[in-house]
């Protein structure tokens, strides 16, 4: 781990810095889902798009919308706007969002849909997300990083299988167990295609690379190793055989104790941690071998006040001393009043 101060930083965006192993203070910040509904210019943007998939792939709007945290606020990292959806939907998958209900698909039905499926069209077909990448870093302030991303292949495939959000997996899980060979083909699709889409968000520019695996969290010990971590790591052998010194964050939401394994095993740089992460035990087990990030939880944030303040010391005095980036511990609520983000960036610029 290189000092602070160190001599000559390969960057001086503060947030990369800290991705890099050093201990950067104040910690670099930004938000999970810090472009959304919580903004009125989000909202106003939103409406004029009209279909939200549509407001994804407008490079025109979606620079826009990644813009506006970033005059608000000042972030270190800018996050692209898009969605971990447009990847069944380059797969040639009907996807499609909803109001009031959320992401909708066709679902797969059974293992051998995943031979329909098109990879070799998905770069093509999500063209537009690389030129917002493009043209975000020539809009960024020249301090703010650019984060391109990617949902992980469980959670994704969760959403083909399912045909949207679903409340407890069964279809995935039944087909996991059920098929493992038949499910281990739509994972290893997954895993070629969201390298190969992560890949062309570092060629346009993306500066780091954060894999979301929000419902990483339902597995036994073993099914977690198959069906996350392997998947995961092999993404970022993928990456990391192309762009050795390009930053992944891997965000394996709900692991638990196999946040451990994956910080040894995963290759990634930084770990996202959900608010159930155990503050001492993430300090000693995964600060000591890598960047940690997160992991306020995003109620505290819609409370505000003293419970903000309270919840926010607490993790900076954590993870103060070693590589950290500050961030919530799930994506940012709707609810959320701006006022409240405000507040929080004055006491960590204070910390
Ligand atoms: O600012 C950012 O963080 C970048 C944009 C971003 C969105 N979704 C925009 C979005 C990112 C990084 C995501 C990731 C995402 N999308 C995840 C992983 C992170 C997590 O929160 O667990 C998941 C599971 C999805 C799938 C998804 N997209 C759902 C379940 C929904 C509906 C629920 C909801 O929040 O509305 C979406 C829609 C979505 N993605 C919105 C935004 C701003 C709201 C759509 C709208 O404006 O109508």
């Amino acid at each position: 781990m290189t000092p602070d101060a160190a001599p000559h930083p390969a960057t001086d965006k503060r947030f990369l810095r800290a991705l890099g192993g050093e201990a950067v203070w104040p910690p670099p910040v930004w938000l999970m889902r810090q472009a959304g509904r919580y903004l009125p210019e989000y909202r106003e943007t939103r409406a004029r798009a009209g279909d939200f998939l549509e407001l994804c792939l407008t490079p025109e709007l979606a620079v826009e919308v990644t813009l506006q945290p970033i005059r608000r606020y000042g972030f270190d990292a800018a996050i692209l706007f898009s969605d971990i959806l447009v990847v069944p939907y380059g797969l040639g998958q009907k996807t499609w969002f909803e109001e009031g209900i959320g992401p909708r698909l066709e679902p797969l039905g059974s293992p051998s849909a995943v031979a329909r499926l098109e990879p070799a069209a998905l770069r093509e077909r999500l063209a537009p997300v690389f030129e917002t990448v493009r043209r975000l870093r020539r809009e960024l302030p020249a301090e703010t990083a650019l984060i391109g991303f990617a949902g992980a292949p469980w959670t994704v495939a969760s959403y083909m299988i399912e045909g949207g959000s679903s409340r407890d997996f069964q279809e995935g899980r039944r087909w996991a167990y059920g098929d493992p060979e038949g499910f281990q083909r739509l994972i290893d699709c997954l895993v070629e295609a969201t390298a190969d889409y992560l890949l062309a968000q570092a060629e346009a520019g993306a500066e780091a690379l954060q894999i979301f695996d929000s419902w990483a969290g339902i597995w036994p010990d073993d099914a977690f190793r198959r069906w996350c971590l392997e998947p995961a790591a092999r993404i970022v052998s993928r990456i990391k055989a192309v762009h050795p010194e390009l930053p992944v964050i891997l965000f394996p939401r709900g692991a638990g104790p196999l946040y451990r394994e994956v910080a040894e095993r995963s290759g990634a740089d930084a770990l996202s941690l959900d608010t159930t992460v155990p503050l001492d035990w993430a300090r000693a087990e995964l600060q000591s071998r890598l960047c940690v990030q997160g992991n306020l939880d995003p109620v505290a944030l819609i409370v505000g006040g003293e419970a903000l303040d309270r919840q926010a010391r607490r993790i900076l005095e954590a993870f103060k001393g070693g590589p950290f980036v500050f961030n919530l511990g799930h994506g940012i609520d709707k609810t959320t009043p701006p006022a409240h983000v405000e507040r929080l960036m004055t006491l960590l610029r204070e910390a």
